[in-house]
């Protein structure tokens, strides 16, 4: 019988959701799938406090790992496929998944293997998955599958929805403000990745799967999205060097730097970023083969 690891990390829980909805057609069809969760030896708060949120982005942005606990490998040495579900914090794999690809233990585990990813996120997931597509290729995983689940409002409502959620605890639709996160509807709708998969297993040819998986809408790329992300990813890498230069995490001597950025970021994402978006827009219709070749590879696995 075929083997399934299923490795997550999960701090509200979409993240499992999102994987076991994904799995059940594999569970169905007979595989057995064997979950293993991505845990971090010190927590990260849920719901964070505005000053843990922000402590935890340069680190993200750079890729600096956190320690994680031992993971048993024994019971999935021979597994046949691995999924791996994750999030993006700051433009980033977040920090506990980066331990995860970092770990030796892990890496040794990946040589060879077939992997599947998975992000449930707010909209930003083009510069984290390659930082995953990094981390694989230096282990000797290969990538088979990727697939993304996202909010669907607009960005600067899921902004305000999402720091609701991560710094409140507040998911549900209040007001005039909808929903934070990957609707249950997308969640649900998640396994028909999993049938395909299960049929990719059967036949034991991955070749075509993210072909497949792309026919089913597995991943929506926005344009708009990805141009505000590949900006971001950029100035957030000389922001984060910049704190860095003042200790490392927890060090009091980087929050003030920490709260210039966290200032900065508000004013970037409702005042600059309105601003750049109508002129992506403006010149848009010239850019349009570029955007196309840039799916195709942000897309691809
Ligand atoms: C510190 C932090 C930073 C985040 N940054 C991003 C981001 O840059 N882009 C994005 O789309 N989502 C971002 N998110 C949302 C997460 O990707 C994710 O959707 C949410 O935290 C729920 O995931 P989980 O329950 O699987 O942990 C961030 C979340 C946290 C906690």
């Amino acid at each position: 019988m075929s083997k399934v690891a299923a490795f997550y990390y999960t701090q509200t829980g979409q993240g499992l959701k999102i994987l076991q909805s994904i799995c059940s057609p594999l569970a169905k069809a007979g595989y057995e799938v064997v979950y293993k969760e991505i845990v971090p030896k010190t927590a990260y708060p849920f719901p964070w406090s505005s000053d843990a949120f922000f402590q935890a982005f340069p680190e993200s942005r750079q890729g600096i790992p956190c320690e994680i606990q031992a993971i048993d490998l024994s019971d999935i040495a021979d597994a046949d496929l691995v999924i791996v579900e994750y999030q993006s914090w700051f433009l980033s794999p977040s920090i506990p998944v980066s331990g995860f690809f970092q770990d030796a233990a892990i890496q040794h585990y990946l040589k060879g293997k077939s992997v599947i990813t998975v992000n449930g996120c707010r909209n930003m997931w083009i510069m984290a998955q390659q930082k995953i597509k990094f981390y694989l290729a230096q282990s000797g995983g290969k990538l088979v599958g990727n697939i993304v689940l996202q909010d669907h409002a607009p960005n600067l409502v899921s902004v305000i929805t999402v720091v609701r959620w991560l710094l409140y605890g507040k998911q549900a639709k209040s007001g005039l403000f909808p929903a934070a996160g990957v609707s249950p509807e997308d969640i649900e709708h998640a396994a028909v990745f999993g049938q395909t998969i299960s049929d990719a297993l059967a036949a034991g040819d991955f070749s075509r799967l993210q072909e497949k998986l792309m026919q089913q809408n597995a991943i929506e790329y926005k344009p708009s999205i990805a141009f505000v992300e590949k900006t971001g990813h950029r100035i957030f890498g000389v922001l984060s060097k910049w704190v860095l230069r003042k200790g490392a995490y927890n060090a009091p001597e980087r929050n003030f730097r920490l709260q210039i950025f966290k200032h900065y970021l508000f004013f970037v994402l409702y005042v600059v970023s309105p601003i750049g978006l109508l002129l992506f827009y403006i010149a848009y219709p010239f850019r349009c083969k570029s955007i196309r070749e840039d799916k195709l590879i942000q897309c691809s696995v």
